[in-house]
């Protein structure tokens, strides 16, 4: 089998390139650089240098390829709405250009990173990818919503699909999770109001066990949208008290929500405390994630 694979040296892609060439798979990874060429060479790949924004670069890339998997992703670490316009096109302009260098070159089958945060504040209710989205969503996640309306409407003709939609990705080697770590230790992670709102968590080995499980079985999962999550949600407030433990340190102060949204903006105020529930695991019956809830996937971290 033959997958051309965006995002191979990301903090996904990385784990997803390894699990796919221990089972032999044949893995063209989309290279940026020769630090990635030698990372992508090492994990058993085959970098391709080229750029995501050419669409000639992605018809030779994907030629006779079996599949088509677009993990790239470059989310900011500053909250503001510019810094967000490189993950917008990996998202819109980048999904359309191998959506159709599948088509030119036949290729039977797309596999797509997205986000469960699309999902919007659901009051706390069980999802499922029938939920309706809601209308507005904040400006990060439009992208999303509109990559997954392209997947959708290129579907067919050949091509079939399958959308992921992660919760919130953490691992060791995350510059998130770090990020997270040290901000929470030096008191910057603040309990939001009561905190009772759910966050929906999946360690990256997980995630990436995950696209490996799609892949293989994709027969299974034809032009369907999966949520890929540990499907034990927890409230905020249970998220920070983990966090206490793990770090030795105290729970944070409290701050009101109207003062949480001033410090952060609108749009990462309503993405931080979107509160929804994804609990389904019989969607992908045959594949568990190791780490059943954030608590256990916080231990397995080593800090
Ligand atoms: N669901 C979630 O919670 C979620 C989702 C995504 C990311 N994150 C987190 O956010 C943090 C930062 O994410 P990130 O996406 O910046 O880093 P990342 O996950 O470490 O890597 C992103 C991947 O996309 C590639 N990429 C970026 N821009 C590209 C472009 N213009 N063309 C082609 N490929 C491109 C990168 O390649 P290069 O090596 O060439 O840069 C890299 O392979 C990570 O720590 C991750 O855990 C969380």
């Amino acid at each position: 089998m033959k997958i051309f694979l965006t995002g191979g040296t990301g903090v996904l892609g990385r784990r997803v390139l390894k699990l796919l060439s221990e089972n032999n798979a044949e893995v063209v990874v989309l290279s940026r650089s020769a630090e990635n060429a030698a990372l992508i060479t090492q994990l058993g790949g085959t970098p391709f240098s080229g750029d995501l924004f050419n669409p000639d670069d992605l018809i030779r890339g994907t030629a006779g390829a079996d599949a088509i998997l677009h993990l790239a992703t470059h989310i900011p670490r500053a909250s503001k709405t510019s810094a967000w316009a490189l993950n917008d096109r990996i998202r819109t302009e980048g999904t359309a250009n191998l959506l159709r260098a599948a088509w030119i070159n036949g290729v039977p089958f797309y596999l797509q990173q997205s986000v469960a945060l699309i999902y919007g504040d659901q009051q706390g209710r069980v999802v499922t990818p029938d939920t309706p989205l809601p209308e507005k969503q904040p400006a990060m996640l439009r992208s999303a919503v509109e990559m997954e309306r392209l997947i959708r409407e290129a579907a067919g003709d050949g091509l079939s699909y399958a959308i992921l939609r992660f919760g919130n990705f953490y691992s060791a080697d995350s510059a998130q999770t770090r990020g997270l770590l040290e901000n929470f230790r030096n008191g910057k992670v603040p309990l939001i109001g009561k905190g009772d709102f759910y966050w929906n968590m999946i360690h990256t080995d997980d995630a990436a066990a995950a696209v490996a499980f799609v892949l293989f079985n994709r027969a299974r999962f034809e032009n369907k949208i999966l949520n890929v999550s540990d499907f034990n949600p927890l409230r905020f407030s249970e998220f920070l008290a983990a966090l206490a433990m793990a770090t030795h340190s105290d729970m944070p102060r409290r701050v009101p929500r109207y003062l949480a949204r001033l410090l952060v903006g609108k749009d990462t105020f309503k993405v931080m405390t979107a509160s929804y529930r994804i609990t389904d695991a019989q969607a992908m019956e045959g594949w568990a994630p190791r780490y059943p809830g954030f608590r256990e996937g916080l231990r397995s971290l080593g800090i």
